[in-house]
């Protein structure tokens, strides 16, 4: 499956591709003497360039906001960047708009604000597709500085000593399930929806203990895998060999009542 930040870095070279259109044909039109292109041709491909660069905004802005809330993540610095370039973009792209259109006395501020949007455009897209293109050597989905941090330390062993494992007795007092709601909710949400199945770095955990078998792996839906899952996770997840037992005890606790 795609991840959706593939698809929106995709969506972002689109936006470089747009923000150079955007400058080519305002060029073309306003700065040169001799015209060798049709001008009222290329002032309709400005200004269609701009309604779908507008419309790929607005849609990328969709997802990055519906991240921010359902993640609830802080924001680090590269996104608290990305949102400032954003909002400035979408800020000049209606000043410049309302000087077209209504305060025409501005018009001679269009063409400066024009390539201010495109450079801030192209700051945007750095701050977010093109550093996700190069630290996932162009979108093999391990997205985050966790991942990234993980990878580093080289695959892990998937562990085949399965049988070793204490079995894990689920806790069902609701203390136990709060402080594992609480250790997810710090560990675990920025990755995984547990209300749902979809995907937003891992999969949705919505039911996971009910189902016949984990999402990924496809290993037996138990405890025992699950905390196996925590301390030697298959493929991509980074580990938390860092949590007690108690502490997965209570996660557990906790995915087992979604
Ligand atoms: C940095 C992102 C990230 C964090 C944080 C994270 N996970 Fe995951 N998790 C993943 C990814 C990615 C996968 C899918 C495995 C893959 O594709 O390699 C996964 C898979 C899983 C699976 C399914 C495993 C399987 O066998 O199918 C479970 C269960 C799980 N995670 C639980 C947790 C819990 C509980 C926490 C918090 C303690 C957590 N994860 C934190 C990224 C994360």
């Amino acid at each position: 499956m795609m991840s959706i930040l593939f698809l929106k870095s995709l969506l972002s070279l689109y936006i470089v591709l747009a923000a150079f259109t955007a400058m080519f044909t305002m060029f073309e039109i306003l700065g040169k003497g001799e015209k060798k292109y049709d001008i009222a041709k290329l002032k309709k491909i400005h200004r269609a360039n701009g309604i779908v660069y507008l419309l790929v905004y607005l849609f990328i802005s969709y997802f990055c906001l519906n991240f921010i809330i359902s993640s609830k993540a802080e924001l680090m610095p590269r996104g608290t960047f990305h949102s400032i370039f954003a909002l400035t973009i979408i800020v000049l792209l209606g000043l410049k708009i309302s000087f077209v259109r209504i305060y025409r006395q501005f018009y001679g501020n269009v063409q400066t604000i024009g390539l201010l949007i495109a450079l801030i455009t192209f700051g945007m897209v750095a701050t977010s597709g093109g550093y996700y293109l190069l630290v996932t050597e162009f979108g093999t989905d391990k997205t985050f500085d966790e991942i990234m941090e993980y990878k580093k330390k080289g695959p892990l062993m998937v562990t085949e000593k399965k049988d070793e494992w204490i079995k894990v007795i689920v806790k069902t007092d609701s203390e136990s399930i709060g402080r594992g709601k609480n250790l997810f909710d710090s560990k675990c949400i920025f990755c995984h929806d547990p209300y749902s199945l979809s995907t937003i770095v891992g999969p949705g955990l919505k039911g996971i203990l009910k189902n016949l078998t984990l999402p990924v792996s496809h290993r037996p839906a138990t405890p025992e895998n699950v905390q196996n899952q925590l301390r030697q996770p298959f493929s991509k997840m980074p580990p938390f060999a860092y949590l007690s037992d108690e502490e997965v005890a209570d996660i557990i606790a906790f995915l087992n009542t979604l």
